[in-house]
């Protein structure tokens, strides 16, 4: 059904725990893809304990890319996480790797949102944007694209500037609808609304600063009782079904103003 994006502008405000754990709460079939041109590779070395073979990822898919196998390599190279039906794709392993797929952001772009044609949606951690190779074309061919931020002054401001880029830039391609933001920890201080008028830009997802639950996405840290019942694995399922319907609305106004202006020019 739909490719969402999450990134961040500065700091580390939780978007690898909110991409993944989206995915781990999605109602639907899903991939999650690492696009995180730093390299870091936080899932595999956090969630996965950096227990999993690292022998399959987007280097391989930037060569199925040059030889024209882009289409079909997808489902080789990925990985399922442990307890869920999630497929999760591993991203570079270090910066020095962003060069080689600086070109495959575009064609990828394509291909994952073919994937809506086999039911499956796809969540992209996209780490932080002023990264050198970060995937911006990625971004901008999203259903939902989802700055993340927390929510004091220091992080309103480090968001400032990519907020209203990405604004202006939905705007220009008649997809206002399409760029919003993840707030992690909002109302401390600052709430969507305020930041709305800060930053111009609507909140998509919401989540509560629950450190303990957050510590097992991010590096699998022990917990007694389920993921899913933690204030945050709450908020996260919310979120997810939230955000698949905000999809499903854009795409059913889309489709009414392109019958709209199929009529008119009828
Ligand atoms: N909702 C949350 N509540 C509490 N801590 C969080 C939350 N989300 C993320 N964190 C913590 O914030 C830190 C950075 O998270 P991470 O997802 O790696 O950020 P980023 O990908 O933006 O760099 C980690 O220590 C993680 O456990
Ligand atoms: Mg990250």
């Amino acid at each position: 059904m739909a490719l969402i994006t999450l990134f961040s502008a500065a700091g580390a405000p939780g978007t690898t725990v909110t991409a993944l754990g989206l995915a781990l709460a999605w109602p639907r079939p899903v991939v999650l893809v690492d696009a995180d041109a730093t390299g870091a590779s936080t899932i595999m070395a956090g969630f996965l304990r950096g227990q999993t073979a690292y022998d399959r990822g987007l280097l391989d898919l930037a060569m199925a890319a040059r030889v024209g196998t882009l289409n079909t390599a997808i489902a080789t190279t990925t990985l399922t996480l442990p307890g869920s039906t999630v497929e999760f794709l591993p991203g570079i392993r270090g910066h020095q790797q962003a060069p080689s797929v600086a070109g495959l952001w575009e064609p990828l772009s394509g291909v994952l949102r073919s994937l809506e044609q086999q039911g499956t949606d796809v969540i992209v951690d996209c780490g932080r944007l002023s990264t050198v190779g970060a995937p911006l074309p990625l971004v901008r061919a999203s259903d939902l694209a989802l700055l993340c931020t927390r929510t004091t002054l220091p992080d309103i401001a480090g968001a400032r500037s990519w907020a209203r880029s990405l604004v202006d830039e939905f705007a220009d391609m008649g997809a206002a609808d399409r760029f919003g933001l993840a707030l992690v920890d909002e109302g401390n201080p600052y709430t969507a609304r305020e930041i709305r008028k800060a930053l111009g830009a609507p909140t998509f997802l919401s989540l509560p600063w629950d450190p303990q639950a957050a510590g097992v996405y991010h590096h699998a840290a022990e917990r007694r009782g389920k993921l899913s019942a933690s204030k945050l694995g709450r908020a996260l399922t919310a979120g997810a079904n939230s955000l698949v319907q905000d999809i499903a609305r854009n795409r059913a106004k889309l489709g009414t103003n392109l019958s709209q202006e199929g009529r008119q020019h009828v």
